[in-house]
């Protein structure tokens, strides 16, 4: 056993982990029906964390050369080998698409939500209960009547949600015309077209240091290289110079994720001026722009004079309801035609159903009211989640106190480690959002979030938590 996994090859652990385990059945090394040793003595002979010993094994329990045996261990499957000569490998043709996999901590997460009794405590999705129910209900119930097409849609999106979407802008300070948005199945679609129709391989991508953990990888999907910019306590850090690299600036500068991090009044203006001198395209994210508590952020980028250079993302996921999965981009019209030739190509437009929706949504007035509520709730969540910190975490962790958005970003001052403290929270049924899913070397965050479980829960989390981590310290 002193083959290890290559840390610097740029296959995942767990796959090299499933590889390697594959070669042992077909030369016979671990023979069909026999108890392959534990996953905890496997992990500690390979060095690597149980979990990614746990993501292999059960792939390879799903692809049929391994069985689960309950308490009594794994075993090599009867038809293992067999299946290894006569079967095709899919596992090369699941490896050899240009998208990234997601890392096996995002992965993981991704399985777990599923969970009903698993604790969220990091998740960035609205509790049910500040769905807005009765006024989807009336919608729901009046839609039959009056919409007179679900057939395929406009390139650009439904022309009546455009226009609602145009003058709800408005509200925001951002003028522009209904032929410069685009609808698009959230704001996660918006970066794959960016990132398919307007960026080159071996492009830039700067970014806020820690960020949206889904857009980055589209990005390096399409072989454009990472550079993130420093955070410091107002927010992302422009740098001198940037060497003449070309590509786009990506910043979440209202309620940021995950740090929940404002960008002040004046940088905002900097980042507009390095990018007229730098030539450099912004790729602002609004998803939160809108959630906050009392005094409103500083005006969007996009909402400033000067904003040709950029491209301003907004959703409806974060404020009304993922699921509809309706986002729009509004940028220059040439860049807006582009990309809505592309989603053309891609997805021959949104949900006609879900923009019908957005439409009645906005036509009636329902938006603001509808924010002002969920404003004053989420402020309620987020001080309660405040005061837990206080009471549970004190003598270990920092975190900031945001004024909008979704997040807390917690600091822990006494070393810990955050993969294995991820790995025994699940064991308490406590789901985390470690700092590393954000920025591979980040060692000591966690992104708390106060929009999904109820305060009991919530509660209940933060102490299984708090007492992990004074185990562990
Ligand atoms: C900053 C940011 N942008 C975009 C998204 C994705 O939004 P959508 O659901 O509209 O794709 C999220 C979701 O978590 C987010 O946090």
């Amino acid at each position: 056993m002193n083959w290890k996994p290559d840390r610097k090859k740029s296959t995942p652990l767990y796959r090299q982990i499933k590889q390697h385990i594959q070669e042992k059945i077909s030369n016979g090394e671990w023979a069909e029906g026999s108890t392959i040793p534990t996953q905890r003595d496997l992990a500690a002979s390979w060095q690597v964390n149980r979990s990614t010993v746990v993501t292999a094994v059960e792939e390879l329990i799903a692809d049929g050369y391994l069985e689960g045996d309950g308490r009594r261990g794994t075993k090599v499957a009867q038809n293992a080998w067999n299946k290894q000569k006569s079967v095709l490998d899919w596992q090369q043709y699941s490896s050899a698409g240009v998208w990234e996999p997601n890392i096996p901590t995002i992965q993981k997460i991704n399985q777990m939500e599923a969970d009903s009794n698993m604790i969220r405590l990091g998740t960035g999705e609205m509790a049910s209960t500040l769905f807005p129910k009765e006024q989807f209900q009336k919608i729901f119930q009046e839609l039959g009547e009056n919409v007179s097409t679900f057939g395929y849609g406009e390139p650009k999106g439904l022309s009546l949600l455009r226009e609602e979407i145009r003058l709800y802008l408005q509200e925001l300070g951002i003028n522009v015309s209904t032929d410069s948005i685009l609808i698009v199945s959230g704001a996660l679609q918006a970066f794959q077209l960016i990132s398919q129709g307007l960026v080159q391989s071996g492009w830039t991508l700067f970014s806020e240091k820690s960020s949206y953990l889904y857009t980055l990888p589209i990005f390096r999907s399409a072989g454009v290289h990472m550079v993130g910019w420093e955070l410091d306590e107002l927010g992302v850090r422009i740098p001198n110079d940037i060497s003449k690299r070309r590509g786009f600036l990506y910043t979440i500068p209202t309620y940021q994720n995950p740090t929940g991090a404002i960008l002040p009044e004046q940088r905002r203006e900097e980042i507009l001026a390095f990018s007229r001198l730098h030539q450099l395209p912004i790729i602002e994210d609004g998803a939160y722009q809108e959630l906050y508590w009392e005094t409103p952020p500083p005006l969007s980028l996009k909402a400033r004079p000067n904003s040709g250079n950029v491209l301003y993302i907004g959703t409806l996921s974060k404020t009304v309801s993922p699921g509809l999965r309706i986002g729009w981009v509004v940028g220059a019209k040439t860049v807006i035609d582009r990309l809505a030739d592309l989603k053309m190509q891609t997805d021959y437009g949104s949900s006609i159903l879900s923009q019908w929706v957005a439409k009645e949504w906005f036509g009636r007035k329902y938006h603001i009211p509808h924010l002002q509520v969920l404003r004053a709730k989420l402020r309620e969540r987020k001080e309660f989640l405040i005061q837990l910190l206080e009471n549970y975490l004190k003598p270990y962790a920092t975190w900031n106190n945001p004024s909008g958005g979704y997040y807390i970003w917690l600091r822990f001052h006494t070393k810990i480690s955050i993969h294995h403290l991820f790995s025994k929270a699940l064991t308490q049924k406590v789901l985390l959002h470690p700092g590393y899913i954000y920025q591979p070397d980040d060692r000591n965050h966690l992104r708390l979030s106060f929009c999904y479980e109820p305060k009991g829960r919530m509660e209940e989390g933060i102490k299984r938590l708090a007492k992990l981590v004074e185990e562990m310290i």
